[in-house]
This record gives C-alpha cells, structure tokens and sequence, in this order.
C-alpha cells in the first residue's frame, strides 16, 4: 500500500482512466518464465489496479487486453492468453461483481470461440447492475476496427457520417471520453488503442512493467495528470477565465458548430 498520504485530492481524480497494460512478456522473460506466465501476473495487477481505482474515485477503467494484432503472436500464446481469459471470468466476476464493478468486454466478438463469447456476455449480464466502477476490458480490440465498425452501423442506418452519429455507434458509447490514458512498458505508442477517444486525453508514460504497476506508479500518474492544463484547442488565458468561455470537445459541441 502505498499510503493515503499520497493520494491526490479528489478533484485530481481522473474519471475515465485506460491503460496500456504492456510489458507481462518483458516481465516473464526477465524471471526465465514463460511469457504466460506474465500474462497471469498482470491479471493479478489488474485486480489491484481495479480496487485502487474504485478507491479513489475513478468512474470509469478501461483497460487494454488484447489486440487485433495479437492474433500475430505464437499459437501457444494465443490459447494461453484464451485460457487465462476463461480462468478470469470464472476467478474474477464474482468478486468483481460484489464490489460493484460493472463489466464489458470492448472488441470484436465474431473473431472469438463461441465459449468466450458465452462467458464475456455473462460476465456482462452479471454485473450489468453496478453502478462503483465501469470496468472496460478491450478485447480482440482495435481502435481502427472501432471506428470501422461505427462507420458500417452509421451508414446500414441510413444515417449521414457526421461525427457525432459516428461516436454514438462507437463500442465506448456508453461512457464518457478517457481523460488520462496510461501506457506501462516504456514504449511510447498506441498500437491501436482508442483511436477515436483518445483525441484529447493526457498521455502518460511509465517505464514500470503491467506486472509492477502498483498503486504508488497508479498515484503518480494521477499526480502527473492533476497538473496539466487542458486546454481542447483554447488558449491558456481562456482556460483561466472559466467554464463559461471552455467547450468541452464532446461531438455535440462539433456537430453543433459551423467550422
Ligand atoms: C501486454 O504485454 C499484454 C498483451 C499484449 C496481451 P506483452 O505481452 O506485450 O508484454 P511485452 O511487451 O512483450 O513485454
Ligand atoms: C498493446 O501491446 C496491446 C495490449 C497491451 C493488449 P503490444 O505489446 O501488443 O503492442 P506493440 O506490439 O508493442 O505495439
Ligand atoms: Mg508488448
């Protein structure tokens, strides 16, 4: 634990938070484990992660788990990584559940086995009610499929390609733009996450493995995240004037206005 003295103040708090969970190989490999083996130790980060985040106020958690792209890694990583999914689902959801964590799986179903697709909509189903913390896990996700797949729900409409029809058909639909978007592992790219919701969220960088990503790191980007200045386009001193002169960059506001 790494205390309440450090936690930011409330206000501090970034309400949707996504991560980059990446480094579980890095992490394995240094230990001469198997790559699976990190990916089990980031399942245990993501639950401290989780309650970390419901502790501090966090609304919303998405996380990234796996890519369209990972489909490329070796078959045995693959099913590994399937398998740990099904582990999860069974080890996980109830407590998930009990602490009023609202699930959903985030990603293209159609690519996954029809016994994952049974067990994410259950997970989904059961905890469908909770209203602490929205648990987004992406999943068999890209952020190109996304914008794709809204694109197509937009147009078998019947509806014009404006950008805020385009947003309402995107799979994060039912919650608000990430504010802080975290990416473990030292590298310093998006590899395909949030493409479209990640227009104007703070960025933040830790070298730290998914597996050591504790809740000291977790403060430390939140305190990263409570001194900047978010501007959406404005200039600094209409920032400083207040709310009345800083639109949010919400798709209302682009649909609305005549650029
Ligand atoms: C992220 O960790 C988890 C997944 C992509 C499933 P990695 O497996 O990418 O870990 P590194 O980057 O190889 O260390
Ligand atoms: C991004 O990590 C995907 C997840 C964390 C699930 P990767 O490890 O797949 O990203 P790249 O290949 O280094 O860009
Ligand atoms: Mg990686």
């Amino acid at each position: 634990m790494s205390g309440t003295q450090a936690r930011p103040p409330a206000a501090a708090v970034p309400h949707h938070v996504a991560i980059v969970m990446d480094g579980n190989g890095r992490w394995a490999t240094r230990r001469l484990l198997p790559r699976v083996a990190g990916h089990k130790q980031g399942v245990d980060s993501l639950r401290r992660c989780v309650q970390a985040c419901a502790a501090r106020g966090v609304g919303v958690l998405t996380v990234f788990a796996f890519s369209s792209e990972n489909w490329n890694r070796p078959a045995d990583e693959v099913s590994g990584l399937m398998e740990l999914l099904v582990a999860a689902l069974g080890r996980e959801v109830p407590r998930l559940a009990a602490d009023g964590v609202q699930l959903h799986f985030v990603g293209e179903r159609a690519g996954l086995s029809p016994r994952i697709a049974e067990g994410l909509a259950q997970a989904e189903a059961a905890t469908a009610h909770n209203q602490r913390l929205v648990l987004n896990v992406c999943f068999n996700y890209g952020g190109r499929w996304d914008m794709a797949q809204a694109a197509a729900k937009v147009a078998a409409q019947g509806l014009p390609l404006t950008e805020l029809n385009i947003d309402r058909a995107m799979a994060l639909a039912h919650v608000p733009d990430p504010d802080l978007l975290i990416r473990t592992g030292g590298e310093q790219r998006l590899s395909n996450f949030l493409l479209w919701q990640g227009a104007y969220s703070e960025l933040f960088f830790s070298d730290r493995l998914w597996p050591e990503f504790d809740e000291a790191a977790l403060d430390e980007a939140f305190a990263a995240f409570a001194s900047r200045e978010r501007r959406f386009g404005q200039t600094s001193a209409q920032v400083a004037a207040g709310p009345a002169g800083t639109p949010s960059p919400g798709p209302g506001v682009l649909d609305s206005a005549s650029h």
